[in-house]
């Protein structure tokens, strides 16, 4: 199992067990599990609707790509250590990862 701890918009926080081997981006699975998420673009990195902040484990995470920085240059709440979940593959490398989801506005 992969264990992400999300904090989501209204604080709350709760680690989620993702089994490995699924195929999924972070932000797909995060609707797997119910988070509301927009993601307008589907995924493309285009709309922010899937920004969060990395609050452990931004080391484990792969390069961001051009698209990312672009659209998360756009964004007036991004920081540091914002990242795209839709940019985000779930395997166990990324297992300990810790997020806070942002606002999709
Ligand atoms: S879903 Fe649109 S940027 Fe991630």
């Amino acid at each position: 199992m992969i264990n992400i701890t999300v904090e989501d918009r209204s604080g709350d926080v709760q680690t989620i067990e993702i089994p490995e081997g699924i195929n999924l981006n972070l932000m797909e699975a995060l609707k797997a599990y119910e988070y509301e998420m927009r993601a307008t673009c589907g995924g493309m990195a285009l709309c922010a609707d899937c920004h969060c902040k990395v609050l452990e484990g931004w080391d484990k995470l792969p390069e961001q790509q051009e698209q990312e920085l672009i659209t998360l240059d756009s964004r007036p709440d991004a920081e540091q250590f914002s990242r795209l979940c839709c940019q985000i593959k779930v395997n166990e490398d990324i297992d300990g990862l810790k997020i806070r989801l942002l606002s999709e506005d």
